[in-house]
């Protein structure tokens, strides 16, 4: 059990990775990363596959991925899953992406609950069908006072509902009294927003080339520092985590100042 969140196993550290994950340690690592897992579908098209078939390789990564962010020390590692337009997908589609989390959740649970994750999730819940709701809400419940990485599930999540849910919230709330236009700052409208217990993000990933945010994190976005690469999804591995990963210590953050 002790080397399961160990990433080093032979086959999975080609040459001179682990010593990169050393040296991105001796520096500031990402507090908070986000990532728009992209590219699932034409990963399977490549291969001659249903879409589905790239859901369910793309779930591999996040493991991977969680395992490494954690033995980094990342804070928060948010993932955008499913977002409040892919209702749109067709139905079989859809159902497959629901069914994920208790598949994902199901045989990687006890893993996170032994590496000290803590399991989250940012988005509209009570949308979703009762089992997937059942599966992420055991798992934050299982997970809750966990103090390592943070693995944060968009799902159902859209930004701009997010922002007006957050405004009709302040408005009900200037109303009622218990807040003031005048106490209205940044910092207190982002508590309103569903991202209020997490620091924004550091460093934002998005996979298979497309250059876009698809209503992700909007506000929170504002300053983070972008990495895009090419590569499809499923094909992520621990060797570009750490590209990105040392492109943000090579980049100079000024926040607006010189
Ligand atoms: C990302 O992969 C996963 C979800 C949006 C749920 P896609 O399914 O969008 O894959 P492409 O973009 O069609 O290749
Ligand atoms: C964004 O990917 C949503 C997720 C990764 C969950 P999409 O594939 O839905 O984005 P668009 O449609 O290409 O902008
Ligand atoms: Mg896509």
């Amino acid at each position: 059990m002790l080397n399961k969140m160990n990433p080093w196993k032979k086959d999975q550290n080609p040459s001179g990775l682990r010593e990169r994950v050393l040296q991105i340690k001796e520096h500031e690592v990402p507090s908070h990363i986000a990532i728009i897992m992209d590219g699932n579908g034409r990963w399977a098209k490549k291969r001659a596959l249903p879409r589905v078939a790239g859901h369910h390789e793309g779930m591999k990564v996040v493991r991977k991925i969680t395992r490494l962010a954690n033995e980094l020390g990342v804070n928060t590692l948010t993932v955008y899953a499913f977002s409040t337009e892919n209702w749109k997908r067709p139905k079989m589609e859809v159902d497959f992406l629901m069914k994920l989390p208790e598949e994902f959740l199901g045989t990687f649970l006890p893993e996170l609950i032994e590496e000290n994750v803590r399991v989250e999730m940012i988005g509209y819940m009570d949308k979703l069908p009762e089992h997937t709701q059942k599966a992420v809400g055991k798992a934050m419940e299982e997970t809750k006072d966990n103090t390592g990485l943070t693995l944060n599930f968009a799902l159902n999540y859209g930004s701009r509902a997010e922002i007006l849910d957050g405004v009709r919230q302040v408005l009900k709330d200037v109303k009622s009294g218990i807040m003031s236009e005048n106490d209205l700052t940044e910092e207190a409208f982002s508590s309103y927003l569903m991202t209020k217990d997490f620091k924004d993000p550091d460093l934002l990933i998005r996979t298979s080339g497309e250059i876009r945010l698809s209503n992700f994190m909007l506000w929170q976005l504002a300053y983070t520092e972008f990495w895009f690469t090419d590569v499809l999804w499923p094909d992520f591995n621990e060797e570009h985590f750490v590209e990105a990963i040392e492109a943000f210590q090579g980049r100079q953050r000024r926040f607006g100042g010189v």
